[in-house]
Order: C-alpha cells, then structure tokens, then sequence
C-alpha cells in the first residue's frame, strides 16, 4: 500500500478510511512526518483511537464523500499521495464515483491514488482513471489479511 511513496513529501498525504491505522503507521514506518498525515475516518471510535495515537496528525471525523469540504476547513488544496482503504465496493457507484472523482481532484500530478480491495478487479471506478487522466497499475495480494486483499494503483498522470 505504501510502497511507492517516498518519505521526502513536501505537501500532504491523504488516508481515507484509516480504521485502526495499520496502513498509517506503515507510512510513518516510512518515515514519513506524522504532521504531514491528513486521516479521514468515519466511525468516531475509530477516529478517537487514530487521535492518541497520531497526536501530531490531522485526524478527522467525517464521511469521505465531503473531502473537499474537510480539506478546505483544513486550508488545505491539493494531497501528494492518497492511500485508501475505504470499503469502495460495497458503496453504491454514485458514492465511489463521487469519493473516487473528489480524490482524484485534489491529487497532484505524479501522485497515486492506492486501494486495497477484497476482489480481483480494480476498484477505482474506470471513468475517473480516464477523466484524470490516470494509469491504473495491479501491485499484488497479501495472502495474510483475512481475507486475502488485493491492491491497486492508479497515478495521476
Ligand atoms: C476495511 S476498514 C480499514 C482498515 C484499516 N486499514 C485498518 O488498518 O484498520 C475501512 C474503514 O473505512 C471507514 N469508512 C467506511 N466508509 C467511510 C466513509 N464514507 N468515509 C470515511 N471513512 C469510511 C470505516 O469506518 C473503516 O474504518
């Protein structure tokens, strides 16, 4: 999930659906700054967790369909890379289209866009790779989650 980013950011870096952070403490693992971290998290336990313990990052509660309103409230304009692991499939097209478009909005160019699904197929809705003029890209399955999860890379071009 986290493997392209490299720890020399200079602007923000987005997670969407962080949960309990396994992914959050991979890219801090990285040594990527914690401040630099902009957590996303709809569930206000999971939320309150992420707070105690990423108290440097800029931790959200909030449905990811209002990014651009979250990120405004922040002062913030654009992310360098958005790593997601959000439930895309089991949302109805209209909501991963409207997350997915958003996302790729606020993404600078060169940045990737990184999804960790349950299935075989990328997703990311295909419209949005075209509109954004991204390049989808298959990174692999780690046969340790339960259940095995796919991950996918779409980079903005
Ligand atoms: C599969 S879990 C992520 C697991 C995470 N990688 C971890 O280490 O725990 C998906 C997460 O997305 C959050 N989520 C689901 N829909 C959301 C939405 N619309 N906006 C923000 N977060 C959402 C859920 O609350 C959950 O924490």
């Amino acid at each position: 999930m986290v493997k392209h980013i490299k720890p020399n950011v200079q602007g923000h870096i987005l997670e969407l659906g962080p949960g309990t952070g396994s992914f959050t403490r991979a890219l801090i693992q990285k040594g990527i700054p914690e401040n630099k971290l902009v957590l996303l998290e709809r569930s206000p336990e999971f939320t309150s967790l992420l707070q105690e313990s990423f108290p440097s990052a800029k931790v959200i509660c909030g449905n990811a369909r209002n990014l651009s309103e979250v990120a405004s409230e922040l002062g913030i304009n654009t992310f360098e890379q958005i790593v997601s692991g959000l439930p895309l499939t089991a949302m109805g097209p209209t909501s991963r289209y409207d997350i997915c478009d958003s996302a790729f909005t606020m993404l600078e160019s060169g940045g990737s866009f990184v999804q960790v699904t349950y299935f075989p197929r990328c997703s990311i809705p295909n419209n949005v790779i075209t509109a954004h003029s991204a390049r989808k890209t298959y990174c692999g399955i780690t046969l340790r989650n339960a259940p095995p999860a796919f991950v996918w890379r779409a980079e903005k071009r």
